[in-house]
């Protein structure tokens, strides 16, 4: 891996070689301001020509170093708040606890792995899962006030707490965010999908965005990483780090 951008002071650090993980962590650490009502970081891979997915699944898409990074920002994260279509496509499990990130979480107050937020309107989940009944943290379901009984009977049956954050079925993103910050999940990581980011990013909540663009392409109908309706006005997000492995390009980017 190397730094493309901000170039390095040092031209050595420029040089391609293994990070270690305390590097990559040390690269993506949360920013201080984080404590202020939450910092929401979306981590995303796309291919060359914009898909989130190939077949229903983002890992086609995704290599090594990519793979490293993504476990280094869930090993940094309080909360990884995740999309119900993502958790049902992707059987998703409850965060691994990491040996090598366990001084480090531990001295910055933090539970042994961050908890998993499922944000559904359905509740259609099934409460059976190890996500569910096999977390080392207790995994969180965000959904609205109006809904489905039989699904909140399920998730209480089940002992999973459910975060009422909306005023219909589905969550507001902005009440999303204030809730888990609430509960001292600070420093918020999403994986997405494309349509629950979608709602985040028009909602202005999501800080920063570390993309991951992977040197391939699909065609076909695959969504973009942000899906939904089109809002009023493009917005921009400035470019904070650019880092390069085996083709695939990191970058990062932060409001304004
Ligand atoms: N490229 C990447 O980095 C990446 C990352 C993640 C996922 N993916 C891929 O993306 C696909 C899934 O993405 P997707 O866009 O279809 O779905 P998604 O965003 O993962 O999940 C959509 C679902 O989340 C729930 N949801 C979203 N916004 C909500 C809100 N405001 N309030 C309550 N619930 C809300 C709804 O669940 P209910 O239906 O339960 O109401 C909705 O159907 C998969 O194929 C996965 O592989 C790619």
């Amino acid at each position: 891996m190397r730094r493309l951008f901000p170039a390095p002071q040092d031209p050595s650090a420029a040089v391609d070689r293994e990070w270690e993980l305390t590097e990559i962590a040390d690269a993506y650490a949360y920013p201080a301001e984080h404590a202020d009502g939450g910092w929401l970081r979306a981590n995303m891979v796309s291919s060359l020509d914009g898909a989130a997915h190939h077949g229903g699944r983002s890992k086609p898409l995704s290599g090594a170093a990519d793979m490293r990074i993504f476990g280094v920002l869930r090993a940094l994260a309080d909360v990884v708040v995740v999309g119900a279509e993502t958790v049902r496509e992707e059987g998703y499990r409850p965060a691994r606890q990491r040996a090598e990130f366990t001084g480090r979480r531990r001295a910055a107050g933090q539970t042994t792995v961050p908890a998993i937020a499922v944000v559904s309107a359905s509740l259609h989940l099934d409460f059976s899962l190890p996500l569910f009944t096999e977390p080392a943290v207790p995994t969180l379901v965000v959904t609205g006030a109006k809904a489905p009984a039989h699904g909140l009977a399920a998730a209480r049956t089940a002992g999973v707490e459910v975060i009422v954050a909306g005023d219909e079925s589905g969550a507001d993103p902005v009440r999303l965010k204030r809730a888990l910050a609430e509960r001292g999940h600070t420093r918020l990581l999403t994986e997405g999908g494309p349509r629950l980011l979608g709602q985040l990013a028009a909602a202005g909540v999501v800080d920063e965005l570390c993309l991951a663009t992977s040197p391939r392409y699909t065609v076909g109908t695959a969504p973009r990483l942000m899906s939904g309706p089109e809002i009023p006005e493009p917005r921009d997000l400035a470019l904070t780090d650019l880092l390069e492995d085996s083709g695939f390009l990191f970058g990062r980017y932060r409001r304004g």
